[in-house]
């Protein structure tokens, strides 16, 4: 049922293509610029009123709404944040009447995320659900529910859902945009565009498995491993991080690159391998001279480059032109390196120590 493939993780990491072209079918239309989320039962006035969207979320889906909320900042000029579900309260200043809390969870049961929805029901705030789980607690309970489609996640570290969320949360972003007439129908074609081509671009990637498995042999005895990206690579950095201490053990931390020198940069030596995000929508120019601050302190530094940010004496893997969504395609890189490294180690991929698929307790 592993399709040929050691571990689920690694069968959904090579899913991510079909994933994401079901997340998109029939919802876009990039001669137009538009999409259609079907279902939504969201009014168009209520939208137009919206003066801050709320994402609740955890681990990897908590990472998704990061990414998520620059998206809709940028598209549909609203105020977006973003909060750890566990943390959730309801703000007393909140006009419950122009609040809309956007839960995100993969298997629609996490407790804390319920939990954060429940709150801002109770209080008349109304709730949207984006879940991969059909008839879950979360599409149940929420007043609208959007699926990502991404098919069944087995292994207990998300990989294929990540990338399916935030594409998901982009194309409700251009909803939000068009009902509030901010869309840019240029920059909306764009990212139609890009959402079209992410498939093949997350393929090329996978093609490159062999490579990137043969890095992360090299690197895998590192003391810790750091990750670093700007703006949209800072999710991205997170992600890569969560999911490399999640099923290798290895002590690892994503910052957002201006942050390193900032406390981070001390922990930085020979033996701490860093990865670097640097492509659009994530300042590379900036990044970049954050990687000599590491390679000044002689840390191996791996970088994710689109076309210009790379370096030939470094170690690096390419990431197609894809505008804004070039992060997502780095984040396919680091699950493989992530995987490998696991690999390499013995560790027990699918079912890490201490941690459950889908964490029912607050
Ligand atoms: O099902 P959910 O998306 O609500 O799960 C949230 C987190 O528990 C989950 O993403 C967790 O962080 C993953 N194991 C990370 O790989």
């Amino acid at each position: 049922e592993k399709g040929g493939y050691d571990h689920y993780m690694l069968k959904e990491i090579f899913e991510q293509p079909t994933a994401l072209r079901q997340a998109i079918a029939g919802r876009i239309d990039p001669i137009e610029g538009r999409v259609e989320l079907e279902g939504l039962s969201i009014p168009d006035g209520f939208l137009e009123g919206v003066d801050e969207i709320q994402f609740v979320a955890c681990g990897t889906s908590y990472h998704a709404c990061l990414y998520a909320k620059q998206l809709m900042e940028e598209f549909a000029d609203v105020r977006a944040t973003v909060e750890f579900a566990s943390e959730y309260a309801v703000g007393s200043g909140r006009n419950p009447e122009r609040t809309l809390v956007v839960g995100v969870s993969q298997s629609g049961e996490t407790a804390d995320t319920l939990r954060a929805l429940r709150m801002a029901s109770r209080v008349g705030i109304r709730t949207l659900g984006v879940t991969n789980t059909v008839g879950s607690t979360m599409a149940r309970e929420c007043d609208d529910a959007l699926y990502i489609r991404a098919g069944p996640e087995i292994g207990v570290a998300a990989t294929k859902t990540f990338a399916s969320q935030v594409i998901v949360l982009a194309m409700f972003a251009l909803t939000v945009a068009d009902v509030r007439g901010e869309l840019d129908p240029r920059a909306a074609r764009k990212l139609l565009e890009n959402l079209q081509d992410l498939p093949g671009a997350v393929q090329s990637v996978l093609d490159n498995n062999d490579a990137i498995e043969e890095v992360a042999d090299a690197y895998a005895g590192g003391e810790a491993f750091f990750f670093i990206g700007r703006r949209l690579g800072g999710p991205v950095a997170l992600e890569g991080a969560l999911k490399l201490k999640e099923i290798s053990y290895d002590h690892a931390e994503g910052f957002p690159a201006g942050e390193l020198k900032h406390g981070p940069l001390a922990l930085v030596t020979e033996e701490t391998p860093v990865l670097a995000i640097l492509t659009d929508g994530t300042r590379p120019d900036e990044t970049r001279n954050n990687v000599k601050e590491v390679q000044s302190r002689g840390a191996p530094v791996i970088t994710l480059a689109a076309e210009g940010y790379q370096s030939d004496d470094e170690v690096g893997f390419d990431v197609p032109d894809l505008g804004l969504l070039e992060p997502l395609v780095a984040n396919v890189y680091l699950q493989l390196f992530a995987y490998h490294v696991a690999d390499s180690k013995g560790r027990a991929i699918d079912r890490p120590r201490n941690l459950a698929k889908s964490v029912t307790v607050e």
